[in-house]
Parts: structure tokens; sequence; C-alpha cells
């Protein structure tokens, strides 16, 4: 039998150096060992985002705390901000501006369809927003947002995008210094393939001068990224312990990241997902994401309703793949397969033929229309 593979969207698979790298005796995280390494991860940050002169943040957590730590920091309570919400992860978004006090407007979108940055620009001129919270890819329904037009429309408006790349970062195109990004975060365990537990984020000068310079000072303590910034900038005074462990092989990942090369491994993932998308589309699947906005990380398609708990039990049970299912109204009618980080065209191609013998054995397909028009995934 063949070995169990992890295609879900995060974590991914790990290599084995990454998790040599864990198994290592703990060391100190005030040493100069552990220090100079962690100094070494945050430069190597910065060729991850493209991003040469703003800022690089790493933290023990989350992605979810990148998401907390950029809104905190970003805006005052009372301010406006715009989210667009093209699924479970705008939700979010939207809902964490809310808990500290930002009044929200959501631009929402039918699931599976992207943001279009005409609706940013109409909606931009109604009002002044602070910020503009945008998913690089919307891990819900594997719809890549074209965050280029996107930035360029809050550029023009004077309010600060806000990417949150956790699915998107390693994997989709993305050039923070081009862009003329403010903040864009992502965490460890998707396309970087490190394990789960640490966020890097990157910050624009800009931003940050307006993190001193704010009316009201940032109210979090551990979610300021104001605090951390000395120690970013010297990893050698202590704030708070970091996930030692996880740091260095995140360090790894990266390091494996930049022998491979950053457009090398976009290159790959557009490959593998074209082949995986075209491998299903010869089962007859039905996508979720729309045609020209499909995520190069991440697949998501349709089953007969309430069908995906068996499909997946299958693909696990009878094909050892672990595959993930829909987030909220679409657990029962969504599969999503996962592949990002390392992954090789014979794991794509197995996995492929593993879901069209399932979809086939049950009868799982569904029958036309596309799902555009259904319900929204309700999120959180
Ligand atoms: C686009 C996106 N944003 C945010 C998150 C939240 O990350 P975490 O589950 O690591 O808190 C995820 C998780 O999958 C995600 O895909």
């Amino acid at each position: 039998m063949s070995e169990s593979l992890l295609m879900i969207p995060g974590p991914t698979n790990i290599s084995e150096r990454v998790r040599e790298v864990m198994s290592r005796p703990q060391q100190g995280h005030g040493s100069p060992e552990f220090t100079e390494k962690f100094g070494e991860m945050l430069k190597l940050a910065r060729l991850a985002f493209k991003n040469n002169d703003g800022s690089q943040f790493a933290f023990t957590g989350s992605g979810t705390l990148a998401m907390e730590a950029s809104v905190v920091s970003t805006v005052q309570p009372g301010d406006k901000v715009l989210v667009l919400d093209t699924g479970y992860f705008g939700q979010r978004m939207a809902s964490i501006n809310e808990a500290h006090g930002a009044k929200v407007v959501q631009l929402q979108y039918p699931i599976g369809t992207h943001a279009n940055p005409d609706d940013l620009k109409r909606k931009l001129r109604e009002a002044n927003f602070r910020a503009v919270f945008i998913t690089h890819v919307d891990t819900s329904s594997a719809v890549l947002n074209p965050i280029k037009e996107l930035v360029a429309e809050c550029k023009n408006a004077g309010a600060f995008p806000v990417i949150d790349s956790v699915c998107g970062l390693a994997g989709e195109e993305l050039d923070f210094d081009r862009l003329g990004a403010d903040i864009v975060f992502t965490a460890s365990q998707k396309a970087i393939a490190a394990p789960p537990g640490a966020v890097l984020i990157a910050v624009s000068n800009e931003l940050l001068g307006y993190f001193q310079k704010r009316a009201k000072p940032i109210e979090g303590w551990y979610l300021n990224l104001l605090r951390w910034k000395p120690i970013m900038d010297d990893p050698k005074t202590y704030l708070a312990t970091p996930a030692v462990q996880i740091m260095l092989a995140l360090r790894e990942a990266l390091l494996e990241l930049k022998e491979e090369g950053l457009e090398e491994r976009w290159k790959r993932h557009r490959v593998l997902a074209e082949k995986i998308r075209e491998g299903l589309q010869r089962t007859d699947v039905r996508f979720v994401a729309e045609e020209g906005y499909r995520a190069n990380t991440l697949t998501g398609f349709i089953v007969k309703d309430g069908m995906a708990p068996q499909v997946q039990k299958e693909l696990r049970d009878a094909h050892k793949i672990e595959v993930a299912r829909g987030l909220g109204d679409y657990g029962g009618k969504m599969i999503r397969i996962g592949h990002m980080g390392i992954l090789s065209a014979e794991q794509a191609d197995r996995t492929v033929k593993a879901v069209g013998e399932t979809l086939a054995k049950f009868g799982a397909a569904p029958p036309a229309p596309a799902p555009n028009n259904g319900p929204r995934n309700p999120g959180l």
C-alpha cells in the first residue's frame, strides 16, 4: 500500500530536512545560536515577500493571530474599514475588525466569485476608509483574488490595503514592493511548507510611520506590531518566548524556498494546479471557483449534497489520501484539495485518480448547474 498523503489546504507536507531541525536538542530562546538564526529567518522572509525595505515580523501563533495583529495595529476604534468578503476568511476578517471597534462595510460576493476592482473603486468613492481587507486566496472557495488591481484601487483612494496571503504566499505570485503593498501576512503551514505555529508579517515604511503617529495609540499589547519592531530589529532582546523549534523549522523551510527560487516555486504551483484541474475536469467535477480566478494552492469542487463526508472517508480509508471538506454550509457538499508546498507530479496524479474512482464508486459527482448563485458560506 502506498504512503499516506496529506492533501489538505494546510498544514502541508514538510521535508525531512525541516523535520530533522525540529528534533535537535532544545536551544535557549536568548542564546546566540538561536537569535542569530531568528534574524536570518527574517531576512529570508524578506525574499519570500519580495520586500526590500519594509519591516518583517515573525510571531508564534496561527494565521488568525496575524489577522488580528494587522487589525489592532492598523485600525483605530471608530475607523471605517472595507472588507472584501469572498468567503470564510473574509468574514473572519470582518468579525475581528468588529471586535476591535471598527465600522465595517463589506463588499460581499457569492461563493466562488472574485472581488471585482471596479466595485472596489466605486465603494471607495463613498467614504474614507482607513483600510481595505483583501484575502489573496480564500481557502474556503479556492478563489484567487486579483490583488494587483485591488491594491492599485486602494492606493488611489488613500486606504491601506491589508492582504491576507495565508493561503497564497510562496504558491501564488506576490511582489510586495511592486504591488506597493502596506501589510501582507502569511502563516508557516501552507505553501512555505513549515509546520504550523508561526506567522510572518511584512509592513511598509509608510504604514509603520502611521502606527507611530496614530491619534489613538495601538491598544493591543502582544499584538501591537510597534512594540515588536525593536525585537525584530535585534532578536537578542527578550519580549516573549518564541516557539524555538517552529522558528528554526520555518527558517529551514524558507532556506529550501530560497534554494528552489521563489519564481520557480510559483511556477511549480501553477503547473501542478493545472495538472490537477485538468485531471479532475476529465472526471466531470464542478469547480467552486469561477474560471480565470482559480487558485494554484488548492482546488475546491462540489459533490452531491451530503456526500462530502463519505467521499473524504473513502479517500482516507481506501486510498490513504487526506483531503478537506468545505467550510460552514459547504461541509457536506464540497471537497477541497490542497496542493501547495512540497508535492510531486506523481502525488498529484495519484490524488486525481483516487478522486475519480471515489466519485464514480458513489455516484457523487453532482449534476449541473454551477453553484455560484447558491447560499453564502455562512462562515463563523
Ligand atoms: C486565507 C486564510 N486566512 C486565515 C487563516 C487562518 O489561519 P489559522 O488557521 O492558521 O489561524 C487561514 C487558515 O486556513 C486561511 O486559509
